[in-house]
């Protein structure tokens, strides 16, 4: 069976992707960090599954800045397909670290790349790129021939590194792809994103343990997606005969005043009552809409992001529910 790398495993789509490869046979190993703390809570259900951890799946201490570790580790395991998911994923905390954003986002990308191209055979490597990419484009929806426009530090250095990727496949004949992800959300979403924390404090505010929540704007327009949805996609990518670039998103688009509508109404409480708004949640440059057009994912993967955005929400919620009861 095959042998897959996942750089982010610890993260959201990592711990989705570990689980969908574990369960079509794969070995999986993932890089983690070094940090104080050995908790890694995504990754749970596997770690505590004796037939799983450290027999199916082997994790690795390397940053993405580790240049000599991830090729020895790339020499050590041999993967047949490198999943590269790691990166500062938080668009507003790119204006407040934009250094190490673009360190390991653009430049963590680069440098895998140039590992890759040195192996006698290299694995088979998809980038996750973002919709942040398109920053304020002049068409809706966008598609793979969408001209990039970023407008902040993260779209910057996805768009870097989606382009290195590219100009890798096309110069040194990699089977090197990008995702090109627009949001996707679940209950394993870190708590500093919008939904995540819309999720919570209607869980939250319902069970009394808390009383308002407070956010930027709530005119913004996103495509949100279901993360497990499209860790699927992730991997059909690879699969394909020849490398390629797809556009993983929806379709549809919603505002984040849609979202906390829809989230307050799982718990039977009108958001308008709760809410507060503060300026300094407020982006240096927002960006104001972004649509995916999936139409090539949809032939070439014969993927769709099934799951909508009610069911989405409703999932979060609930899950949050349970997280909060007493
Ligand atoms: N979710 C979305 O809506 C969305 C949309 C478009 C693109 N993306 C991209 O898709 C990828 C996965 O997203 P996600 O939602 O799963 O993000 P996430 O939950 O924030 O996970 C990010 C992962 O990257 C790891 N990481 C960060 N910096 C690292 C470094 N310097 N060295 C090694 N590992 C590092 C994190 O490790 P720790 O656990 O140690 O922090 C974590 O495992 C990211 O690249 C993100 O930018 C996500």
């Amino acid at each position: 069976m095959p042998t897959a790398l996942i750089t982010g495993i610890t993260g959201q789509d990592g711990s989705y992707l570990a689980e969908r490869l574990l369960a079509k046979g794969y070995t999986v190993h993932g890089l983690v960090r070094r940090n104080s703390s050995t908790v890694r809570t995504r990754l749970d259900p596997l770690f505590y599954d004796k037939d799983v951890y450290n027999e199916r799946l082997f994790l690795h201490y390397a940053d993405l800045d580790d240049v000599t570790t991830i090729r020895r580790i790339l020499h050590k395991t041999m993967p047949d397909e490198l999943y590269h998911l790691a990166g500062q994923s938080h668009v507003g905390a790119s204006f407040e670290i934009p250094e190490s954003t673009c360190q390991f986002t653009a430049m963590g990308t680069l440098k895998l790349l140039e590992i890759l191209r040195d192996l006698p055979t290299p694995p088979k490597f998809l980038h996750i790129s973002s919709s942040e990419i398109f920053g304020r484009p002049d068409e809706s929806p966008q598609n793979e021939t969408t001209p990039m426009r970023p407008v902040t530090p993260y779209g910057i250095a996805k768009a870097f590194a989606t382009q290195m990727t590219t100009l890798y496949r096309d110069s040194f004949e990699l089977f090197a792809c990008n995702a090109i992800c627009y949001n996707h959300e679940s209950p394993r979403r870190g708590e500093s994103f919008v939904t995540r924390k819309i999720t919570k404090a209607a869980a939250a505010i319902s069970l009394g343990l808390q009383d308002t929540i407070t956010l930027g704007s709530l005119d913004g327009r996103r495509d949100w997606g279901f993360a497990p949805d499209y860790v699927d996609a992730m991997w059909r990518i690879l699969q394909q005969p020849a490398p390629d670039d797809y556009i993983l998103g929806t379709g549809i688009d919603h505002s984040v005043e849609d979202f906390l509508a829809i989230a307050f109404r799982v718990v039977d409480l009108d958001w308008r009552d709760y809410i507060q708004q503060d300026p300094r949640y407020l982006r240096p440059a927002e960006v104001n809409r972004l649509l995916g057009n999936p139409s090539k994912a949809k032939q070439q993967l014969g993927w769709t992001a099934t799951t909508q955005l009610p069911e989405i929400v409703r999932i979060m919620v609930q899950h949050d529910l349970r997280e909060l009861q007493p």
